[in-house]
Order: structure tokens, then sequence, then C-alpha cells
């Protein structure tokens, strides 16, 4: 029975790759939604992936959100890399810190022995704040990191989920729903076409520094997000490999 699921979970993998124009999609068994274990696992072939990727000198951006944050914790303590840097992938999100990308960042930089730069920024900005922000030598060596990265280790949400964490006003939620959004991934929200339909005013890493991004890392799971993945894999960079669970993957392939 042990071969027959894990030929099931190999064959369904091949599906979701057709059915999501990737070339790589790992899944875990479970359904995060309803069980810790399964987003234990998914947060481990995570850990598991990137580090057969990583080498030294490496730049890798984070997000934030409680997926990302598992794979900090699934990391194993290595010294392996010299030099590794750790950047997030964008200003803070929320209220929880331990879900910011700040603290992801230096989390998998503790756990493989490289550095960090953090970038405290409210996650939204004023027209004329952001403005003033892009100008600012720190924003422009963030911007810097982000050109030169290797690995880009993301979360995909929901969009009106998303939006109710960042604190969204109604009129922004009206905003979304009125341009159709169903996903968000690093700042950005997607329509069921893949369209990029809104942006959060911050500093963060652009949709175009993902084109010459070699890794892209795109962690979610759970049937709750199985919408939201089929919306961001629309137009997703075909380099990106997804992990996910058999709740997401599932609901993908019957749906
Ligand atoms: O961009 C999407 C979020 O990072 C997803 O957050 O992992 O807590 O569901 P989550």
């Amino acid at each position: 029975p042990l071969v027959d699921e894990w030929s099931g979970r190999h064959e369904k993998e091949q599906v979701l790759r057709n059915l999501l124009s990737l070339q790589e999609v790992h899944i875990v068994p479970g359904n995060s939604d309803e069980s810790v274990q399964t987003q234990t696992l998914l947060a481990s072939e995570a850990a598991r992936f990137i580090f057969s990727k990583l080498e030294s000198r490496m730049i890798t951006a984070v997000t934030g959100g409680s997926t990302i944050a598992k794979i900090a914790e699934q990391l194993p303590s290595s010294s392996k890399f010299q030099q590794l840097q750790f950047v997030a992938a964008r200003g803070g999100i929320g209220k929880d810190v331990q879900l910011q990308a700040n603290t992801i960042a230096s989390m998998f930089a503790q756990k493989l022995n490289g550095s960090y730069k953090t970038l405290y920024i409210p996650d939204t900005l004023s027209e004329s704040a952001y403005e003033a922000m892009k100008a600012e030598p720190f924003v422009q060596e963030m911007m810097d990191l982000y050109e030169q990265m290797s690995i880009l280790v993301h979360g995909i949400g929901d969009a009106t989920e998303m939006a109710r964490r960042r604190n969204s006003t109604a009129e922004d939620l009206k905003f979304l729903k009125e341009r159709q959004a169903v996903s968000e991934a690093f700042g950005y929200y997607f329509n069921a076409k893949g369209e990029v339909v809104h942006r959060i005013r911050t500093i963060g890493v652009q949709l175009e520094q993902l084109e010459q991004t070699p890794y892209i890392v795109a962690v979610a799971g759970g049937a709750q997000k199985a919408q939201a993945l089929q919306s961001y894999f629309q137009q997703a960079p075909r380099q990106s490999v997804l992990i996910t669970d058999e709740g997401a993957a599932d609901q993908l392939i019957h749906h």
C-alpha cells in the first residue's frame, strides 16, 4: 500500500505539472487545512528542496506567512555554505511579527549560518511616501539584492484572506472584489486569468525581477487554496517549483 500511495501521488504530480504548465511539482500527503502534520510535511519538503539548491554566496529572498515561517523551522542547522544572504522579499504584513518576511529571513539566516537584511517598512505606503522611500540608499541596496537573488521562496494566499490580514479598508476590499482578485503572492493580487489586478504599494520584489531568478519556490497547501493556486499559476514564471499537498492537488485536479 505504501508503494501504491507513492505512485498515486507521483501520478498526481504529473497531472498537476500539465495542468499548471510547470516543470516541477511536489505533493506531500494530507490536507494542510485539517492537519498540522501535513503543514509540517509541506514545510520539510520545501526545506529539503531549498537546501538542495543552495550554494555558497547565494542570495535568497523570502516572503511572509505561516507556510514560509514553518519552512524556517524545518531547515537543518548547517554551516555547509559560506556567505549566504537572506532578504525579506517585502516590508511587514499585518501585526504578527512571527509571520513577517523580516523575521523569517532572520530565521533562515540563523539556521544556515548566513546574514540577513531586513526591510522595516509599512506594508502599504502612501504615494508620496513610496516615491520618497524609493530614493533612499537602503531601499536601493535591497533592490540590488533582489536583482541578484538566486532563490525566491514565497507563499500563495487567497486574495480576500490576505486583504483581511493586511487590515485593508472596506474600500480596498470592494476594489479587490470589483477587480475579481482571486490570489495573492508577494504583494500582487491576481484574477482568475492570472492577470495582476492590484499591487500593494510597498518596497519589495518586483514581478519583473522574477524572470531572471533561477529558483522560484512556491509553497502553498490546503484544499482552500486550490482556487488561489489555479489563479496564480495561469501566468506565473515557468521556472516556478510548486510544493503543495494532496488537499490542494485533489481539489485542483477534480475541479
Ligand atoms: O502570500 C501569501 C501568504 O504568504 C500566504 O500566507 O502561508 O499564512 O497562508 P499563509
